[in-house]
């Protein structure tokens, strides 16, 4: 096997989603805890410390409102495996966001709270997992403190989503009253043991049937026959319906204390796919050991106060990346060095030599990428376009300041190309007062935010009376701009938007003439 394959195989690329104050952040310390990349005691906490005081203008919103609007990557090894975990935005308004991560990612993990089962936001995020058809495992967090019962809340899974939930795992103690996991597959108990503060990884037993009835009583007793049951049901992981997302692993835990993150873990090493040859847009698909080539799923700039740059997220899709190569950005044809790639940890950030199938990449003063383009040292590389999200706010962007107008058309054009808000012009009018677009109301304020802090170019930002917008094109635009109530504007990428008023009026105009291009985009009504 070709050295390419052989490090492929060894990747397992995934991302973690759940509703804010899950544990989503826990758990990332403490996947990086059993990876080994934190020391134990100071180190965690100084980690978490570190990540809030994290600085950078738009970063000071986030913390100040409890979101994650940035995502960041990390790599770690674990079990002879390289592990890439990428971090989503928590909150619903950037669920295109999330979209564009699980692009990058060839699995997912849902974090649940115990107590509180399925959240709204974790179902929107879910709602996004299902429209990217991507696998996911679920990890019930918290069990340490008092919550739902176990089968309950796998019933929950199994009516809210719509897919068969297959406990990995099965709590030995009632929420709360946690002192350890059956593994199904084996069939051992594993007795854990709190360390001080969960700052250590939580020392782990295997106790016998005979043993654990002895120790645990009921609570072994009614651990047990759970488990008969879900025998009897033929509730046990599948990976063929896991990765059909027909089913989602489910593993039982309290990351503040450390239980069960182990087997998620191994879960994760297990179960998530490792990279396969990536779909194209021309309907093939990429082997991995083809000439390197690497998606750009994120691009984000201003990261860090003291270096004003911008970084492009690249998931390296096919052979070996190796720093300094020549690289072209699919989106302009144009050849750039790779000389200043990074993988970012947290807020630090390393210099990356290699990288295979799987790995993430940051790439510093791309300049010429942008969000979707495939980057390729080999032949023309063309990976299918990303959906867009229907917006469904509409607002009209003015500069306070007019002599800021050079700064104003940079810092739109850069929050377009980052796909932090869609920019719509009226070819006519140019960028005098573009319509920014949003599927979420919270991107009119980072967007606004930025564009004062970052670029220094303060806007006006006032509604308008657009509501819903197709996707058109060139031939239908002129007729439907002719409409009363339409308006037809143009992204930088030269895709065509049809803006209505309101749905009614929409549905009228395609009953009327059907001969019109009107595509829906992705979750258009909204995520449920
Ligand atoms: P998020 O990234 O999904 O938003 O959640 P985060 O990890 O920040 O966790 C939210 C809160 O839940 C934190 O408490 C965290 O300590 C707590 N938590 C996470 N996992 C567990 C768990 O397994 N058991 C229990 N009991 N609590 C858990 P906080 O008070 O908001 O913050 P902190 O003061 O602990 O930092």
């Amino acid at each position: 096997m070709s050295d390419v394959k052989t490090e492929a195989n060894r990747r397992r690329t995934f991302a973690i989603i759940s509703h804010p104050d899950a544990g989503k952040t826990t758990l990332t310390e403490k996947f990086l805890l059993y990876g080994g990349a934190l020391t134990a005691g100071a180190g965690a906490v100084k980690a978490r410390a570190g990540r809030r005081s994290a600085t950078s203008d738009w970063m000071e919103m986030e913390q100040q409102r409890g979101i994650s609007i940035t995502s960041a990557a990390l790599q770690f090894e674990y079990r002879d495996c390289i592990i890439n975990l990428l971090d989503t935005p928590g909150h619903r308004d950037f669920s295109e966001d999330t979209y564009r991560v699980l692009v990058a990612a060839d699995a997912a993990v849902m974090v649940l709270d115990a107590a509180k089962g399925i959240e709204p936001q974790t179902l929107k995020l879910f709602e996004v997992c299902r429209e990217r058809e991507i696998p996911f495992m679920t990890f019930i967090n918290k069990w340490d403190r008092p919550g739902l019962g176990a089968l309950q809340l796998l019933d929950e899974i199994e009516k809210t989503l719509i897919v068969e939930p297959t406990p990995v795992t099965w709590p030995v103690g009632l929420a709360g009253e946690f002192k350890g996991i059956i593994h199904r597959g084996s069939g051992d108990y594993i007795r854990f043991t709190r360390t001080a503060h969960g700052s250590t990884i939580a020392p782990e037993e295997i106790v016998t049937a005979e043993q654990a009835q002895i120790d645990e009583g009921e609570a072994w007793t009614s651990a047990a026959e759970e488990t008969e049951l879900l025998d009897a049901l033929e509730r046990s992981p599948d990976v063929k319906t896991f990765l059909a997302c027909e089913s989602t692993p489910v593993f039982f835990g309290s990351a503040m204390t450390n239980f069960g993150v182990r087997a998620l873990l191994d879960g994760v090493v297990d179960l998530v796919p490792s990279p396969t040859p990536r779909a194209l847009a021309d309907g093939g698909r990429l082997p991995v050991d083809a000439p390197f080539s690497g998606l750009v799923f994120k691009v984000q700039a201003g990261m860090d106060k003291s270096h004003r740059d911008r970084i492009a997220f690249v998931r390296v899709c096919s052979g070996q990346f190796e720093r300094g190569m020549m690289a072209t950005a699919g989106g302009t044809g144009r050849q750039f060095s790779t000389k200043y790639a990074q993988t970012l940890f947290g807020q630090d950030r390393e210099t990356v030599d290699l990288a295979y199938p799987g790995d993430i990449l940051g790439l510093v003063n791309a300049t010429d990428v942008r969000v979707g383009d495939a980057i390729y040292s080999g032949g023309v590389v063309d990976f299918p376009e990303l959906p867009a999200f229907a917006p469904e706010f509409f607002m009209v962007a003015r500069v306070l300041d007019t002599s800021k107008f050079k700064q104003f058309r940079k810092g739109i054009a850069q929050l377009d190309e980052e796909g932090a808000v869609q920019v719509l012009r009226d070819p006519d009018l140019g960028d005098q007062a573009p319509i920014l677009a949003a599927v979420g109301q919270l991107q009119f304020e980072v967007a606004s935010s930025r564009l004062e802090n970052e670029f220094g170019a303060p806007v006006e930002l006032n509604p308008t009376r657009y509501t819903i917008a197709r996707k058109t094109d060139a031939a239908s635009g002129p007729k439907l701009r002719a409409m009363q109530g339409v308006d037809v504007l143009q992204r930088a990428n030269g895709t065509h938007l049809a803006l209505f008023e309101s749905r009614y009026w929409m549905d009228r105009v395609l009953a009327d003439h059907p001969e019109l291009t009107l595509e829906r985009m992705v979750a258009e009504g909204g995520l449920s």
